[in-house]
């Protein structure tokens, strides 16, 4: 172990005073000498915070990564990074998914770190630090924090976010007493771990996993179950063993992991968000990797899982009935089996011994849940960069649709006059919401799948047609049209359609279509201004001006690439 030259060792190596001050002061921990006699580094990249509550419990899972670590031979060194709650933080985590990056990529190259684990649990944790990371490009290994169990209230399962939508609705359709509602609060969030779905935090678990940047069963473990604690401890193992191997990322982060991630979140029916955060990773790794490629690959992929928000099972389940490895063997050779991983493997090696353990919750493939899983790009003169639908997650009578628009220029126009009884609106309208993509919120919040109106609810409707520039809940349902590009803020055709509109779309085709002259839409365009500015200077100033489309991943433009973990220059 000792003398193999590594990163950290321009830090810990030598006998000059600059060594002296690195080693002296990290020794005021108690650090014996021997810790930096060459062996890895690895620093513990800790997403931590109460303000964070899916990723409360991770003081603990980064105690038993270091365990792994030393078990291994390598030295822990655990450091914070902002954390992004997703339930807390205003106006929207989406908003600071890139600033984090920012944290986590300087945070690791300006550190004696030799590999790094990153723990990551709410939604935008595990982009931010995965596409940090891959600006880097050290040996890197994520564990996410895990699924909380089940939900159970009044002899039900509640499922999170899912629920909150389904229940919320039924409150405003008269047909729950509020009481209830307020009641199901604990019970809806009764452990650790972040959302039970297969929400956009599971689907990012899902993700690591099929990328290959995490260990097999990491997704789905529940938080407070003893075998993520294990998961932690083999990961920190791990990491020490790819230090040796030199095993970075961009050896694992190919075309060919990408396109088995597009899979994977097809066959498990995951969030649309996944496609924004997966662009940025690729952009982050410099591999070529564009929007059309999810409906390419995601097309005639059946989703074979049966879980919430689509289906009726949740993440505990999942786990129980062989998670992530069995999903993968099942898609076989749709999948880069050869694709090498974080354990030294192959993908197929990884899943080989895989066992389904309930049929119900995971289908074989040739008897699927949906037999069109993944998520659909749609263009047409409304998207002429695209926008983003999930089929299985739609009404499919309204996935062919033609209807007139109802139009609000921003989430607090939808809110002031969604209830009014006034409002012409029927169950063919279609509901427009600009004004919410990445620069016209800022930040793209997760509000495209607008409530349906009071007065229609009591009548029974539960869907309808929605388009906006938004993201939409991971753990939210409906027959909604997501991340059209561009946004109306950015001058989109999003932001020339008014009231009355006739609005086509059809799924099947992959057409979102706005039936208004084109001379019309130029003298509309003549007229149109971009929105005010909300807060000037500071960040969002920062975030406005170099934030890229939703087509491209949202990242800021300055950040797109991998700069490595070279730094140099000393500090002193
Ligand atoms: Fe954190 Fe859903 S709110 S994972």
């Amino acid at each position: 172990m000792a003398g193999k030259t590594r990163r950290s060792q321009a830090w810990f190596g030598g006998h000059d005073r600059d060594a002296f001050i690195h080693r002296s002061w990290m020794k005021n921990g108690g650090a014996p000498a021997d810790s930096f006699d060459g062996r890895p580094v690895i620093g513990i990249c800790n997403t931590f915070s109460e303000l964070t509550p899916c990723n409360r419990h991770f003081r603990e899972l980064a105690e038993k990564v270091k365990y792994g670590v030393l078990q291994a031979g390598g030295f822990p060194l655990e450091f914070p990074v902002m954390s992004l709650g997703e339930t807390n933080l205003r106006p929207t985590a989406m908003l600071f998914r890139n600033l984090a990056s920012m944290d986590v990529e300087e945070s690791i190259r300006a550190n004696p770190i030799d590999g790094v684990v990153l723990l990551t649990g709410c939604d935008k944790t595990t982009p931010s630090l995965v596409m940090g990371a891959a600006s880097c490009d050290l040996p890197t290994i994520v564990v996410s924090g895990g699924p909380m169990l089940s939900g159970r209230f009044h002899g039900r399962v509640l499922g999170s976010g899912t629920d909150v939508w389904r229940l919320s609705e039924e409150v405003r359709a008269g047909t729950l007493p509020l009481h209830e509602f307020l009641d199901a609060e604990a019970a809806n969030s009764r452990s650790v771990g972040h959302c039970n779905t297969m929400g956009t935090a599971s689907t990012m678990a899902t993700m690591v996993e099929a990328l290959g940047i995490a260990l097999p069963t990491n997704a789905a473990i529940p938080g407070p179950d003893a075998r993520r604690n294990t998961l932690a401890q083999l990961a920190g193992r791990r990491i020490v063993q790819m230090v040796e191997e030199d095993l970075v990322l961009s050896k694992i982060l190919t075309r060919e992991a990408f396109e088995n991630a597009v899979k994977v979140i097809g066959a498990v029916g995951g969030s649309t968000n996944s496609v924004i955060h997966l662009l940025a990773i690729a952009g982050r790794m410099g591999v070529k990797f564009e929007l059309d490629d999810w409906d390419r690959l995601g097309r005639d992929l059946p989703c074979i899982v049966d879980l919430m928000p689509s289906g009726r099972f949740l993440m505990e389940d999942f786990y129980y009935a062989g998670g992530v490895p069995v999903v993968m063997k099942e898609l076989g050779e749709r999948l880069h089996t050869g694709a090498l991983t974080c354990t030294g493997r192959s993908v197929a090696e990884n899943v080989a011994d895989a066992v389904c353990w309930n049929r119900e919750v995971i289908r074989p493939i040739d008897n699927p849940v949906e037999p069109q899983g993944g998520l659909a790009v749609l263009r047409g003169n409304l998207a002429p960069r695209g926008a983003v639908f999930k089929p299985s997650a739609a009404t499919p009578a309204l996935m062919q649709h033609r209807g007139p628009a109802v139009v609000f220029t921003s989430i607090e126009d939808f809110h002031a006059r969604v209830d009014d009884p006034e409002l012409p609106i029927t169950a063919d309208s279609v509901m427009v919401l600009q004004n919410c993509g990445p620069k016209g919120y800022p930040g793209m919040p997760e509000v495209g799948n607008m409530p349906i109106p009071q007065k229609l609810l009591k009548q029974g409707v539960r869907d309808m047609v929605r388009v906006s520039d938004a993201r939409m809940s991971g753990t939210a349902y409906g027959t909604v049209v997501l991340h059209v590009a561009p946004e109306a803020a950015a001058g989109g055709p999003l932001a020339l359609v008014r009231d009355g509109d006739m609005i086509e779309l059809d799924v099947q085709a992959r057409r979102l279509h706005l039936d208004v002259p084109d001379e019309v839409l130029e003298r509309r365009r003549a007229d149109w201004r971009p929105p005010p500015p909300g807060m000037v200077g500071g960040y969002q100033s920062l975030y406005v001006e170099h934030v890229q489309q939703a087509d491209l991943g949202a990242d800021l433009d300055f950040l797109v690439g991998c700069r490595g973990a070279a730094v140099p220059r000393e500090n002193h």
